[in-house]
């Protein structure tokens, strides 16, 4: 029978988990046998005993969990320690960066470890369910507008008092992908008066249907990768679009940042400058501080003051609703390996031809298999092989 293991997660702070009590007993109606470790939802307030009760054997040492692992299921990576203790072959799912997290799959390769990247999951409609950057980024999108309210000294809806009138706050977000469609959402709920744009224009009609503005700016062409990521802009079009919507920033309340660039840095968006154009007391949420940030002077795991102005980068976003960040991310990996599990064997399939497995899994019998990153990884080897020549 295979065994499916979830050990608790290592990152400071981190309250979410890989598994709540629900899914333990969903897995044992497919037929696994489940292992957590022991305090895996501790700081969710689910005990160790609600595990055994759905059916889980709890298990207190790390390594002896690791060991006896078919499958390990995560949010995080693995530590390299945690690597030593797997048997080869044992498949493990969890977030894994492989663009850059290039020795940790290198060393996945030499271990002999097949690995399923959370993030490569591909943005289709049979894996909507499966999707964790989707779920985890709606919830960001609601942390990110209430972490601004909770810095701003006025309300956000408008207010008819005898004591006299307040007008609404101004919202301005920029990028309106699966994040910034929430954010949008929740300050319209919260009543705000929300502006958005997005170098995807197909996204304008999303915007409007939330009852927000969507900002026009002319940038020329303006692709979309084969998936529905934003292609990189030119020099001359972000020029473009800091100078358009300079005074839409300058106008608001909050400025809510949520633009990526997939498998890359994401684009810088809001000079020093425009910041200091604000109202001393505005707010802006930089949702990608930690990966580089959109906007300069944001700091990864901080909350900083500029010019009166806060920045919020602080990170982490879903970890804020971790309860229901876990509900959603553990029903991800449910979906995920349900998807594939053989029923009369009880056992997780790997078929590398199938158009899901093939955009997710990264390492397979010692090799990167994934098309996407096989040559950004022959790269590698060829430039450490010139270091070693020359
Ligand atoms: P993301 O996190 O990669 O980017 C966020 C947003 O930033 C995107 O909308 C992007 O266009 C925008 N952006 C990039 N550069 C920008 C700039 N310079 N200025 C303003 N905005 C900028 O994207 P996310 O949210 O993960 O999803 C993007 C798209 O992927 C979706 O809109 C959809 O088309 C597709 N998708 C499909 C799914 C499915 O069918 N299963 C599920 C989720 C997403």
């Amino acid at each position: 029978m295979t065994i499916l293991v979830f050990p608790a997660e290592l990152k400071p702070q981190e309250k979410r988990c890989a598994v709540l009590p629900a899914n333990v007993k969903a897995y044992k109606l497919l037929g696994a046998t489940v292992q957590v470790q022991a305090g895996i939802g501790a700081s969710l307030h689910v005990s160790d005993e609600d595990y055994v009760a759905a059916g889980a054997d709890v298990v207190a040492s790390r390594s002896e969990l690791l060991t006896h692992a078919d499958i390990v299921l995560s949010l995080h990576k693995l530590s390299e320690d945690d690597l030593e203790h797997l048997k080869p072959h044992t498949v493990i799912v969890s977030y894994l960066d492989p663009f850059n997290e290039k020795a940790f799959v290198t060393r996945l390769c030499d271990k002999n470890i097949t690995s399923v990247s959370m993030e490569m999951v591909p943005r289709i409609s049979r894996c909507q369910k499966m999707d964790a950057l989707s779920s985890q980024a709606s919830l960001a999108g609601y942390v990110m507008v209430m972490q601004a309210v909770n810095h701003l000294a006025s309300v956000l809806p408008m207010m008819m008092t005898p004591a006299g009138t307040l007008k609404p706050a101004k919202v301005f977000v920029i990028g309106a992908g699966v994040a910034g469609l929430q954010a949008i959402a929740t300050a319209k709920r919260l009543g705000a008066s929300v502006t958005a744009f997005d170098t995807r224009t197909v996204v304008a009609e999303q915007v409007q249907s939330l009852g927000a503005k969507f900002l026009h700016i002319d940038l020329g062409e303006t692709g979309e990768t084969g998936q529905g990521y934003a292609q990189a802009l030119t020099p001359e079009q972000m020029q473009i679009q800091q100078r358009e919507q300079a005074k839409c920033i300058a106008d608001s309340d909050i400025v809510i940042t949520t633009a990526q660039l997939f498998g890359r840095k994401p684009p810088q968006l809001i000079d020093l400058q425009t910041v200091e154009s604000m109202q001393a007391g505005s707010v802006i949420v930089d949702m990608a501080a930690e990966n580089g940030g959109n906007v300069e002077g944001s700091v990864s795991g901080e909350v900083v003051k500029h010019q009166g102005v806060t920045i919020i980068g602080t990170g982490s976003w879903a970890n804020g609703v971790a309860k229901h960040a876990t509900q959603m991310y553990a029903n991800n990996l449910f979906n995920l390996i349900s998807e594939f599990w053989h029923q009369e064997d009880n056992i997780f399939t790997l078929h590398l031809e199938d158009e899901v497995q093939s955009g997710c899994i990264i390492t397979h019998k010692g090799q990167v298999v994934n098309a996407m990153l096989q040559s950004i990884y022959a790269a590698n080897v060829s430039s450490t092989k010139e270091k070693e020549e020359a």
